[in-house]
């Protein structure tokens, strides 16, 4: 038996974190100040799948820019350019040549497993069924794909169905035999126009394949809307040991766990973790608070912000209180000091604002 590949998608459009992906990947939005793809990689490395094919579309420069050739993580990482969105078992037809009849785990590069892999990918290995998906009970099931269940078999996988006949979803890690690749020619495309996954699953246990459920028992995570990005970095700024790299001037006030990366200043401010502060980012005269990130070169003075993530280089000044919050990169905001006093805004396409 050769090596378990991994396949990572991180193209796709990632329309419902604009504005944010007007400028980037989904894939690339940090998590307690570290890139969401970055633990997929780490998570497939760990259990023991180093040779990673990455799918890419249009953000592929970012990508490539951020993960190099993979060393970083102990992997060797190839890219795949995908010529369109087309869908997840598009994808596996575009990464055809890369895959080369091996096993493969397919990860999609917004999901969050804080558990890992390694437990699945050893039943994958031990049992060697053409498919395992895995599957989490979840709220709005109609959101996802959704698998029924008889005992331990799979009896019908559904993408979106209108009224779910399961709470149990898809998540987006799957572990394939090459058997799948047949099932990915079969099939046709979706409503949505897109050559599902789910029905490629849904066509190998139609013709009698195996295909064999793992509920994942812990939590799940994916971070395609800014509310699930939000508790992801809760989830992960919960997990993290302390760290001390930056400054904070004897005044400063760190409670709980604290974060601070390289190079980091805190003046004269109070930070209440768990809370990260990025590497260059000076934070003056101000209160961070409970599951905040702010990212790498952000200025923070004079403001107050919790349960929030921040993008690089950004400016935030006098401004109180920001709560619940994604903001990204390059972004100024500001207590305006001139009459009349009203919100004065310059925002993207697609922005949200919520004014106190
Ligand atoms: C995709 C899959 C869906 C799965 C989900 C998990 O959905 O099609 O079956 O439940 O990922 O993140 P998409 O993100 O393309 O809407």
């Amino acid at each position: 038996m050769g090596a378990v590949k991994g396949l990572v998608l991180s193209g796709g459009k990632g329309t419902r974190l604009r504005p944010i992906t007007h400028t980037g990947a989904k894939q690339l939005v940090p998590i307690a100040n570290k890139p969401v793809l970055f633990y997929a990689l780490e998570a497939l490395v760990e259990a023991g799948v180093t040779e990673i094919g990455i799918v890419v579309g249009d953000t592929a420069e970012e990508i490539r820019e951020a993960v190099g050739d993979g060393s970083r993580f102990g992997a060797r990482v190839e890219y795949i350019p995908q010529s369109a969105p087309l869908g997840l078992a598009h994808a596996v037809q575009t990464a055809k040549p890369y895959l080369g009849g091996s096993d493969f785990v397919m990860y999609l590069g917004d999901n969050f497993i804080p558990g890992g892999i390694s437990q699945v990918v050893r039943q994958f290995q031990e049992k060697r069924p053409d498919s395992l998906i895995l599957l989490k009970a979840m709220p709005h099931p109609e959101r996802f794909g959704v698998a029924e269940l008889e005992g331990e078999r799979v009896v019908r996988l559904t993408e979106k169905p209108e009224v779910p006949r399961s709470d149990l979803v898809l998540v987006g890690v799957y572990l394939f035999q090459p058997s799948i690749l047949e099932a990915v020619d079969a099939i046709e495309p979706s409503p949505r126009g897109e050559l599902e996954i789910t029905d490629a699953i849904q066509w190998e246990i139609d013709h009698g394949r195996s295909v064999l459920p793992h509920v994942v028992a812990g939590r799940w995570i994916d971070t395609g809307k800014m509310d699930d990005l939000l508790e992801c970095n809760r989830v992960v700024l919960d997990m993290l040991p302390e760290r001390r790299e930056g400054r904070a001037s004897e005044d400063c006030r760190l409670l709980g766990k604290v974060i601070l990366e390289e190079g980091s200043q805190v003046i004269g401010s109070t930070i209440r973790g768990p809370a990260i502060v990025g590497a260059h980012t000076r934070v003056v005269d101000s209160y961070v608070g409970p599951f905040t990130a702010l990212y790498h070169h952000v200025v923070l003075e004079g403001s107050e912000i919790e349960h929030s993530i921040v993008l690089e280089n950004t400016c935030i000044r006098g401004v109180s209180k920001i709560e619940d919050s994604l903001i990204g990169r390059d972004v100024v905001v500001e207590k305006s000091g001139t009459r009349p006093l009203a919100h004065k805004l310059m925002l993207g396409d697609h922005s949200r604002v919520s004014l106190a």
